[in-house]
């Protein structure tokens, strides 16, 4: 295991010594997520952790709670949960987050927005000083919408790529399509999710603003919490 691995496993198992008995949480996607869940597992079987339900944001963190003995339930039993953790792409020092490279950006934000409390996790390398410089801000949108999307959106200064895989559009959990956006940076986040929400046909963005309520971050001194300047 690389180092990069060795700190995602790290904020996964901290992630998990934070979770109270008798709760409902979020269940984040990605590959600092796998390790959470691993731990949360690990929690639950050996009686540190006792009634904790999952609310997965992914049926790939789905299958892996079912897998791992991590019990499930939905918003529709579950509309407010006490905390959510999950991965982000970049983190800025506001706590403003890119997420959706692992193409659960909709569920994601759903789900951190039900939770009382947001942690992000991930390894140091995600901290960044400035938004969209390297990572492209994930748009989900409605595949009917895709070109007048791609032309408002390259309006809006981005470069729209479809995200494909294995040669064909990736759909989403929820029967969308996913526009990569690349921009040099992001001046305004804010100014820029109000802009891309006006579009018709986009669903949702990567762009988690304001939502974050601290970060776990993991590097090579530990794991430290970092909350929003
Ligand atoms: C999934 O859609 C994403 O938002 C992930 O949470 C994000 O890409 C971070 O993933 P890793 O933990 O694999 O870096």
């Amino acid at each position: 295991m690389d180092d990069r691995e060795r700190y995602k496993q790290l904020v996964g198992a901290y992630a998990a010594d934070m979770v109270p008995s008798n709760s409902v949480i979020g269940l984040g996607t990605g590959s600092t997520a796998t390790y959470f869940v691993t731990a949360l597992a690990e929690r639950l079987r050996d009686g540190r952790l006792t009634n904790v339900i999952g609310v997965p944001t992914s049926e790939r963190t789905a299958a892996q709670a079912r897998r791992e003995g991590v019990p499930l339930t939905d918003l529709h039993t579950h509309p407010q949960l006490a905390v959510a953790f999950d991965g982000a792409d970049e983190i800025d020092p506001h706590l403003g987050l890119i997420k959706g490279l692992g193409g659960a950006l909709l569920r994601e934000k759903i789900v951190a927005s039900a939770a009382q409390q947001f942690f992000v996790f991930g390894d140091s390398t995600k901290s960044v000083g400035t938004l969209g410089v390297v990572t492209p801000v994930p748009v989900e949108i409605v595949d009917f919408a895709r070109s007048l999307c791609m032309r408002r959106l390259s309006a809006l200064g981005a470069r729209p790529i479809l995200r494909l895989r294995d040669g064909q559009p990736q759909i989403t959990d929820e029967g969308h399509v996913i526009l990569d956006c690349f921009f040099d940076g992001i001046a305004d986040p804010q100014a820029l999710d109000t802009a891309i929400h006006a579009i018709p046909g986009v669903v949702e963005t990567g762009l988690f603003l304001g939502m974050a309520t601290a970060a776990i971050i993991g590097g090579p001194d530990g794991v430290h919490m970092v909350y929003p300047q």
